[in-house]
């Protein structure tokens, strides 16, 4: 039978990574340099803690906004690492950021109106937009730029139906991380044109170097003009508990919560209270992690820049390397199955994370250094061969 589908169904297309998780499954020759998510189990003291709450019976609903006993230790953490002074009404938890990014989106936009979005950039924001019918800017992030935010091409992306601008700091997929400096050039451009800042932190973590993670929500006179998003996914390797949040002033949160009802209700209440426990307990395994994390940047950077015709900047946040592959005068997408066909690694073209990522590769790091090495000898040979 042929469905009569809504317009809406035509948004979200098959995407390039589910194909290669497809891919994947089929064949366990593949070494896949595409994931997203941490290889890292969830920390032991937070599985252990999600044990005994589901052993105590904590199998319910829990409250919209979110458990009162997370939202208050977010309170302490929001106030220690990023500087940003909210009380517990000030934040709603989500079933993973990206619930936070939907309920940003549908409390703020409306159809037609405009979103800045950074491009290339993380695959979600382009079809969240659209869904609700508002229009997705790209906003070009360019290599020379170290593909940070260049403030005169943001004010040549705003127009009068601009409502909300989205930055992503540390970026997935270039790894960059937003300088203070830009930070604040972004913040007077949104004071300037009356605008919103949704500010996806999923990553602020995962630093490198001297790097360091600035919220654009503490800068002076920002705080209610910011939505700022943070996840448990990537610092405590909790992608499958789903925990995220948003901060932003009271009004508009409210409306967040609203919308909940007709999103997931409510995370999952012994997630949320595990939660409590990593970011009570959790901080040196994120440290171990990022340790790791390091080792394989550190390799991965070196060795796709010893591969003739490619170059890769320094990323200096999140678990992703993204080199250009301009000089093999393939498309993204010929490069990516090129890589599958005769190297028998995944990479994502970065077409998928908009157009400006035509001529790059995303690889992840997110994989064993033993089978990075290999993945990367895989990479060399066959691109020699060309
Ligand atoms: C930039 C960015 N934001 C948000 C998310 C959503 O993560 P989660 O919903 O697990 O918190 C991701 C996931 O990959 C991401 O890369």
């Amino acid at each position: 039978m042929k469905h009569r589908l809504a317009e809406r169904t035509k948004v979200i297309g098959m995407t390039k990574i589910e194909e290669s998780l497809r891919i994947i499954e089929q064949h366990p020759d593949i070494i896949s340099l595409g994931a997203g998510e941490p290889d890292f189990p969830a920390p032991p003291n937070v599985i252990k803690s999600a044990e005994k709450f589901l052993e105590r019976g904590y199998t319910h609903y829990s409250p919209l906004q979110g458990r009162l006993e997370l939202r208050e230790e977010l309170v302490k953490k929001l106030k220690k690492d990023n500087g940003i002074h909210a009380n517990p009404d000030e934040i709603i938890v989500t079933c993973g950021s990206k619930e936070a990014i939907l309920l940003t989106v549908l409390s703020l936009v409306n159809p037609k109106e405009e979103v800045v979005i950074p491009d290339p950039g993380y695959i979600a924001y382009r079809p969240i937009v659209e869904l609700i019918g508002g229009i997705a800017k790209s906003l070009p992030l360019r290599e020379e730029d170290g593909f940070e935010v260049h403030p005169e091409i943001l004010k040549k992306s705003i127009t009068r139906k601009t409502k909300l601008i989205i930055i992503n700091t540390p970026s997935n997929p270039t790894g960059t991380v937003l300088s203070k400096k830009i930070l604040e050039e972004v913040a007077d451009i949104a004071i300037d044109k009356n605008l919103m800042i949704m500010s996806d932190e999923a990553y602020e973590k995962l630093i490198y170097d001297n790097s360091k993670h600035v919220s654009i929500g503490s800068l002076n006179g920002m705080q209610d003009r910011v939505i700022t998003i943070q996840s448990f996914s990537k610092t405590y390797a909790m992608c499958g508990f789903r925990v995220g949040y948003a901060v932003a002033n009271t009004d508009l949160i409210k409306e967040m919560k609203e919308f909940k009802i007709c999103t997931t209700l409510a995370a999952p209440t012994f997630a949320q209270l595990a939660a409590v426990e990593a970011l009570k307990n959790s901080s040196n395994y994120t440290k171990m992690m990022l340790k790791q994390y390091d080792r394989r940047r550190k390799l991965i950077v070196k060795r796709l820049n010893e591969i003739p015709r490619m170059s890769c900047t320094v990323p200096k946040g999140a678990f992703y390397a993204f080199p250009n592959i301009k000089n093999y005068k393939m498309s993204s997408d010929k490069f990516s199955d090129f890589l599958l066909k005769k190297a028998k690694v995944v990479g994502i073209p970065g077409t998928e994370f908009g157009k400006y990522g035509e001529g790059y590769i995303r690889f992840s790091y997110v994989t064993a250094y033993k089978r990075l090495v290999e993945a990367l000898n895989r990479i060399e040979n066959s691109l020699r061969k060309l």
